[in-house]
């Protein structure tokens, strides 16, 4: 490391530290977190007893793997606060993800936890081209969803001038970008295109359009498309990384000086791969299931979180700290639809609230002018199949869509069939969920 790379100006010392000095500043706030997460959370202590371990036993980055995963299933058994390592009266946030069936899971906040958040998403901003003065557009959903409020107070602590757009009203969108023209899109890389088509629409060139820079996350998304929002919108597109359990937005991301994957804050999220099935710590740059250790977070500082996102472990290239290959896929069976996590079981829920349909159903996702489609495909139960008018069948369906937009937040459409109608699997588990949706390249 030359005395040059240390003091880049406006990076952080850390960012272009050494190994050893990354390790070392790891440990040290590991062996905080663990010890915090074990004398304030009784379920982590509970299984850390389970299986023998103290915090006392953690005297290398190594010894982690000793310790217990935690699961989305740990978040749901807590519900809703059951996870928090400080007095509910210190936690000024929360926020909340989807949970496999029935309630979300939560996650809290204090102060300062809100600020690491900002700063890490200031980060972010800095490692992909933006900076204080610039405009900043936020089109990632306001709410429990961390992707607006995560994105706004980072560009906030930036310096930059916050449009808190918030998602939909693609029209309205497209008329702002116009009018305040601003140099930063936040959003899903897929609903950045459904705003690329508007601009098509309208006859606007792509070097007319005013934003230089997009963050895009949420969903996974390939290189393919990245050509595809950098072209239609005339801007680098940047690729971030986080998940609700760990923080939200601005766990990783990347430099828009070699847009190869988004660098891990490692200072602050101790990264793991593991085999999926055994729970076994993969070799350094080994395919596997992403696992994180926060470091530094009070409120709901997370132990081992499985992330169940497949992906490899990348060595440093513009940062000091390590990268995150391109998600393949998942290890669950969570899907994500325009950015929206959801579980077939909290659809296969709403269904079965119905007396009269049965428990078969299919999942169809396909996509159409770069949006998810999703059809939920269902049938009546045998005792009514033939009683109902179509206009009862009709109003079957109207419920089903409703309960599924209220309670798990998606748009579908519901054919309702008869009885039987649907293919029954007679060996193994049923087909329930068909991806058609084009592949990511
Ligand atoms: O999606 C946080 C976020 C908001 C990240 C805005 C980036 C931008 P969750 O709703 O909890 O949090 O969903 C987390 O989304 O485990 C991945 O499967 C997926 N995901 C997030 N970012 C990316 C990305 C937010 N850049 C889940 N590429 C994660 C691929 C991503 N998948």
């Amino acid at each position: 490391m030359t005395a040059n790379q240390r003091f880049t100006p406006g990076l952080e010392p850390i960012e272009t530290a050494s190994r050893d000095e990354i390790s070392a500043l790891q440990l040290q706030r590991l062996q905080w977190s663990v010890r915090h997460t074990y004398e304030n959370v009784a379920s982590f202590r509970q299984k850390c007893e389970a299986k023998g371990v103290r915090p006392n036993d953690l005297k290398a980055l190594e010894d982690l793997a000793k310790f217990p995963f935690t699961t989305k299933l740990d978040l749901r058994d807590n519900y809703p606060f059951g996870l928090f390592a400080v007095p509910r009266d210190q936690v000024v946030r929360v926020h909340a993800s989807s949970g496999t069936t029935g309630k979300p899971i939560v996650v809290g906040y204090t102060q300062q936890d809100i600020d690491t958040w900002a700063n890490l998403m200031v980060r972010s901003m800095r490692a992909g081209g933006a900076k204080a003065g610039d405009i900043c557009h936020v089109a990632y959903g306001y709410g429990l969803f961390t992707g607006g409020l995560g994105a706004h107070y980072g560009a906030e602590r930036m310096g930059c001038m916050v449009v808190p757009m918030s998602g939909g009203q693609t029209e309205k969108q497209v008329a702002l970008i116009q009018d305040f023209k601003p140099d930063i899109l936040m959003a899903t890389p897929s609903y950045s295109l459904v705003l690329a088509e508007e601009f098509e629409r309208l006859g606007i060139a792509p070097e007319d359009i005013s934003l230089r820079l997009g963050f895009f996350g949420a969903e996974p998304w390939g290189e393919g498309m990245r050509g595809e929002i950098e072209k239609k919108l005339g801007l680098d597109a940047i690729d971030i990384y986080g998940l609700t359990e760990v923080i939200g937005p601005g766990v990783a991301c990347e430099c828009i000086e070699s847009k190869d994957g988004p660098v891990i804050w490692e200072d602050h999220f101790y990264p793991e791969i593991i085999n999926p099935d055994t729970g076994e710590v993969m070799p350094e740059g080994e395919p596997g299931e992403l696992v994180f250790t926060s470091l530094t977070k009070q409120a709901m500082p997370v132990i081992r979180y499985r992330t169940r996102d497949l992906t490899r472990l990348l060595p440093p290239t513009s940062r000091s700290f390590r990268r995150i290959d391109r998600l393949t896929g998942r290890s669950d069976d969570m899907l994500i639809i325009r950015g929206v996590n959801v579980f077939p079981t909290q659809i296969e829920e709403q269904i079965m609230r119905d007396k009269r349909l049965s428990g078969n159903y299919q999942i169809k996702l396909s996509r159409e002018a770069h949006l998810d489609q999703v059809e939920v495909r269902c049938e009546l139960q045998r005792e009514v199949s033939d009683q109902l008018s179509d206009v009862d069948v009709a109003a079957v369906g109207k419920q089903l869509q409703h309960h599924i937009k209220t309670n798990v937040g998606i748009s579908t459409r519901i054919t309702v069939l008869k009885f039987n109608s649907i293919e029954r699997t007679l060996a193994g588990k049923a087909r329930r969920v068909f991806d058609e949706r084009p592949k990511l390249v």
